[in-house]
Formats: structure tokens, C-alpha cells, sequence
């Protein structure tokens, strides 16, 4: 069989590792990949101007420990028209009949699309056209119901966790608060995951809409109790109130989120006199190296790709459950967004060892005294 692979949307740290899984249990039934540059771009190649590579064991030796991915990828492009936010896709249909011969020409029996449920979206419509399309989701945000957790992820959380050590000891020094950004578009799991390993005393995520006068409340007390060293994590989705706080236009669309933890340190500043800084982690957060849970997540998913492929399972994604891959057809995967369930156990438990999400009714005091 000749399988083809692709890359597309935003990068995510274990693509490499899942091209690598994929390269190896192809080569297992001797089986050929290639893989195609720059996420779907790559499907319009010529005779003149191919845009792939044949991958090998050899090429892809030991690429699961590395960042980015080695195919190229773009989130914009011939492929990603969209109509709105939450918008239908429309691909000029030249563009699909050019994707659709080039898998003819290279005799492909199945193509692996590794994206965000936008790329399983347009993966959706080439299997309409009659494309053998298998999908692996991605993405840091960890937004993807059909999985458990969607490798990067915890690569992302490890990074913020990191960053907030860092961070901590530099206010701790000079007695500030910090404001520090993080990823996630409109799901808090990098805020919620990172801000607990991080030991932050507020998470502020989209799916809890948040009040800076209980923020604000909350920080006084701490203040009250002799501590000077704050430390608040901001998804960059998170909203007060009802509105997102951005620094940018809308593209194409799509809102380009980030901004809001420089407006935050500044009302914070203000209005509790702690003299207060803000850093915004972005992209950061997407690159490097996968941490091991992240490159084994990622092989697994390139493996499981090729078993599907066996089992002729197309308009299948794989998908992590407990501890086992799984699939489930892309439709049902691409159909909700994960978001963090706000009277889940864990943000609970956040709530119980005293972290503030700026909702609280009472006065923020917990019964521990923080
Ligand atoms: O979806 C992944 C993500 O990193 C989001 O968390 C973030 O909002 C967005 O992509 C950033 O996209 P870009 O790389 O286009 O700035």
C-alpha cells in the first residue's frame, strides 16, 4: 500500500513523533509514506512542482524527540476558507480536484490528515469527494471531544508550569503579581492544568466567565495575610463578563485572541497598589520538544492510523480512551468542542486548596483561611 501523511493547522509538539509511529508500522507491512509539505498545500503538487518526500525509517529516525514538524504545515491557504466563527468550510472545488488527482497520480491507498478539528473538517469534505481519509486530532488546547487528551498538550501545561517557577521566584524577589498569558483559544485546559502545577492563586478560564472585583477581593485578602508574591493565570479566552479582551482584528473570520493580561495587570495594579507585571507565554507554549507523554501519545497515534488504514476504517480519527487507542468516525469527533466542565472534581479540588477563579460569591475565603 502507499499511504500519504499531512500536517495541518497550527503545530503542535509530538507531530514528528506521530509521523515517526506512522513511518514505522507502515514499514512493518512494507508499506510506503509520503508526506506531503505544508499541511494540505502539499496535495496540490505538480509533475513540475512536487511537494512531498518519500519517509523512511531512516529519514524519520528519532524525530519523535523533536519540536515542530518536520512536513512543514500552514493554517491558511487554499484549504481554510471559512464563512464565519464556526463557519462551513468552503474549498474551491478546482482545489479539491487537484488534491484529488495528485492522490491519483501518487497511487495513494489512504491519506492521514494530523490536525485540529478544522483539518479533520476539511478532511471531511475530500472524504466526500471519495478520498480515503484517515485522521489523528492535534492540538495544545486539549479542545477535542473524541480524545482524552490530544498529544502537545501536556508538553504545552509543562511549559507554563515551568514558566510559572520561574516567574514565581522573580515576584517573590521583588513582591509582585504577575499576569501571565497562556493559550487555549476558547477551552482553559492549558490555564486549569498549568496553573495548578504551577501553584498560581488565580486561573481565570473562558468557560468561567470572571468578575475583577472578586479577583480583586480575592488578592486582598491574600494581601491581608502578608503575601505580596501573586500569581494569575489568564487564558487568553477568558472573558469578563461577557467580553473577550484582544488586541487584534478579526482575520478572515477568526478572532486572534491574546491582550487581556495586559489589561488585567494594569486594573489589578490599580486597584490593589501591588505592583504588578505581565507575560504572556505564547507561542512558546507550541514549541519545543514533546515531553515522553507527548511522544508516546504521538507514536501510538501514528500506529493506530496505520491499523485503521488496515481495517479500511476511513472518516475514522483515532482517539486516546483511559489508556488504549481507540477510533470513532470524524463527524462525531469534530462535533463539540471538549471545554473544561466547571463542577468537574477538579476544578473542585482547585477551588478546596484555594485557587481563585473570580466567580466566587462569598468573599473568597475558603475555609482554610486562603
Ligand atoms: O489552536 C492552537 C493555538 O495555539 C491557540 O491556542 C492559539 O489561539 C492559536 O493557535 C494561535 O494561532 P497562531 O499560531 O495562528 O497565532
Amino acid at each position: 500500500m502507499n499511504i500519504g501523511i499531512l500536517n495541518a493547522g497550527g503545530d503542535c509538539p509530538g507531530l514528528n513523533a506521530v509521523i515517526e509511529g506512522a513511518v514505522g508500522a507502515a514499514k512493518a507491512r512494507d508499506w510506503k509514506v509520503y508526506g506531503f509539505y505544508d499541511g494540505f498545500e502539499g496535495l496540490l503538487s505538480t509533475e513540475q512542482d512536487e511537494r512531498y518526500i518519500e519517509l523512511t525509517p531512516e529519514n524519520c529516525l528519532n524525530i519523535r524527540s523533536t519540536g515542530g514538524t518536520i512536513l512543514g504545515t500552514v493554517n491558511k491557504g487554499n484549504f481554510t476558507v471559512k464563512s464565519g466563527v464556526g463557519g462551513r468550510m468552503e474549498i474551491a472545488p478546482e482545489v479539491l480536484a487537484k488534491s484529488k488527482s495528485t492522490v491519483g497520480r501518487l497511487k495513494l491507498d489512504a491519506l492521514i490528515i494530523v490536525g485540529g478539528d478544522g483539518s479533520q473538517t476539511i478532511g471531511l469534505e475530500l472524504r466526500a469527494i471519495g478520498l480515503p481519509i484517515v485522521g489523528v486530532p492535534k492540538t495544545i488546547d486539549n479542545d477535542l471531544g473524541a480524545t482524552d487528551y490530544t498529544f502537545g498538550f501536556m508538553t504545552a501545561v509543562n511549559t507554563v508550569s515551568q514558566n510559572l517557577d520561574r516567574l514565581r521566584s522573580t515576584a517573590s524577589s521583588h513582591q509582585r503579581m504577575m499576569v501571565v498569558e497562556v493559550m487555549g483559544r476558547h477551552a482553559g485546559w492549558i490555564a486549569l492544568y498549568g496553573g495548578i502545577a504551577g501553584g498560581a492563586d488565580v486561573i481565570l478560564i473562558p468557560e468561567i466567565h470572571f468578575d475583577i472585583e472578586k479577583v480583586v477581593r480575592r488578592i486582598e485578602l491574600r494581601k491581608a495575610l502578608g503575601q505580596r508574591d501573586i500569581i494569575v493565570v489568564v487564558s487568553e479566552g477568558a472573558r469578563i463578563g461577557e467580553d473577550l479582551v484582544t488586541i487584534d482584528e478579526e482575520t478572515k473570520g477568526e478572532v486572534r485572541l491574546g491582550g487581556i493580561a495586559a489589561y488585567l495587570s494594569r486594573k489589578l495594579e490599580t486597584a490593589t497598589g501591588i505592583e504588578t507585571r505581565y507575560c504572556v507565554l505564547g507561542h512558546t507554549q507550541r514549541g519545543g520538544s514533546p515531553i515522553p507523554f507527548d511522544r508516546i501519545l504521538g507514536v501510538r497515534c501514528g500506529a493506530k492510523a496505520i491499523d485503521l488504514i488496515e481495517e479500511g476504517k476511513f472518516g475514522d480519527t483515532v482517539a486516546l480512551s483511559r489508556t488504549s487507542m481507540i477510533s470513532m468516525p470524524i463527524e462525531q469527533a469534530v462535533q463539540q468542542l471538549h471545554l473544561v466542565d466547571i463542577d468537574s472534581q477538579i476544578v473542585h479540588q482547585a477551588r478546596e486548596i484555594g485557587v481563585c477563579f473570580g466567580d466566587e460569591d462569598s468573599n473568597g475565603m475558603h475555609h482554610n483561611g486562603l
